[in-house]
């Protein structure tokens, strides 16, 4: 079958996350503390207003850059980080934020393009930049600096093949979330070097400690040179519906609208219906992220407590990266450890690029009452190692 393939398409490799997963499903009384998806359902009046939609004939075709009334209802949301996003022409809504980052990359990548991505970070970003023609070019980001990005980290990864810089905050795997400077400092660093940047904000609404999203895009002069990207999977609950969003210069939205009539004609019309009352009903977001927040708590006080794992306490996402060195397993070990021995799904670091290695990921997208037993799962398997 090999001859029929591209070299490209016999490069793709499944990822990590989904390989642990195949593994879990050998083993009984399981706790996931793996999935990198909420756990709680779509608000039901966003269901409603997707059904809504189906029963009133939304069954057709859309345009390619979504419906003219949710670029609008985007453009206003966009409006409260400060970013100004003309409906018609610098909004575009796409498959998940995972549309958006490939439409994206495919319209911006020449071949040999160097893309600076962080390490750690989501792997999908690696697989998509090298099938787009792109070359992904590591920078680190240390648990000294709560995994934030740094511009003098990246600065040394600059070249004259440099065409994009990808950054996400708050992080998926590590919920680092970068500060007013961090931003500012990259994006001086950006148009020094003429750089697009595209900024994966899904996790925008999974803040805590009254820390508000920033986008870099807010910031002067950058919003010719970034692509924002948005979804509305992990904000409402909402990742079987497909539904996300970019903003960008009307040159890069025009081709990536044209590249999603080529490739998929448009988002499913009943989504972007349910989507439009999604952001009119910004307080079920807030709702969840107290929930998110409190189990986050949970998380930290527990790990913290289990001897030879420490974690900084990330103020995004539902992810935390507890640091595991002390333990002496290198994280795939530990992983697969502590799948086989109590039955408690977590993602070795190491998926997430060199940088990972000595960490897991763990998601707290789970209940208070399977967070609290994945610790004393934890905690049990970690004092038999030490006996
Ligand atoms: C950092 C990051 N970006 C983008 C996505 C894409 O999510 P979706 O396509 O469901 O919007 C994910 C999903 O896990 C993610 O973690």
């Amino acid at each position: 079958m090999k001859r029929f393939l591209n070299q490209k398409a016999i490069e793709l490799k499944q990822g990590a996350i989904r390989a642990m997963f195949d593994k879990a499903r050998f083993y009984k009384d399981v706790i996931s503390l793996g999935i990198g998806e909420p756990d709680l359902d779509t608000p039901e009046e966003i269901i409603e207003e997707g059904c809504k939609a189906l029963r009133s004939g939304k069954t057709h075709y859309t345009g390619n850059a979504g419906i003219i009334e949710l670029r609008q209802e985007v453009s206003e949301y966009l409006k409260k980080f400060n970013i100004n996003a003309d409906p018609e022409g610098e909004i575009i809504i796409t498959t998940g934020g995972m549309g958006a980052l490939a439409l994206c990359l495919l319209v911006t990548i020449s071949p040999g393009d160097e893309v600076i991505i962080q390490d750690p970070q989501w792997l999908n970003y690696y697989a998509q930049v090298k099938f787009a023609g792109g070359v992904p070019v590591p920078v680190p980001a240390y648990e000294e600096n709560q995994f934030r990005l740094k511009a003098e980290d990246i600065k040394k990864k600059i070249t004259d093949k440099t065409k994009i810089l990808m950054i996400n905050s708050p992080n998926n795997p590590t919920g680092a979330v970068l500060d007013f400077n961090d931003l500012k400092e990259i994006a001086e660093l950006a148009i020094e070097h003429d750089i697009i940047v595209i900024s994966d904000e899904v996790y925008s609404s999974l803040l805590y400690d009254g820390i508000v999203h920033c986008s870099i895009a807010s910031l002067p002069q950058m919003k010719e040179r970034t692509i924002v990207v948005n979804s509305f999977s992990k904000t409402f609950a909402m990742t079987g519906w497909r539904v996300g969003f970019a903003s960008g210069s009307r040159e890069i939205i025009e081709k990536m609208t044209r590249l999603q009539e080529n490739m998929v004609a448009c988002v499913a019309a009943p989504s972007q219906y349910a989507a439009i009352k999604a952001l009119r009903s910004m307080d079920k977001a807030y709702e969840m992220t107290e929930i998110y927040k409190r189990r986050r708590d949970i998380m930290i006080e527990g790990l913290n407590s289990i001897e030879g794992i420490s974690c900084y306490c990330p103020k995004g996402s539902f992810y935390l990266f507890p640091n595991i060195k002390k333990l002496g397993k290198i994280s795939e070990a530990l992983a697969n450890d502590l799948l086989e021995k109590v039955g408690v799904i977590c993602i070795p670091g190491s998926a997430f690029g060199d940088q990972g290695e000595g960490y897991l990921r763990i998601s707290y997208a789970n209940s208070e009452d399977n967070l609290e037993e994945a610790i004393k799962r934890i905690k049990k398997y970690v004092e038999e190692q030490i006996k």
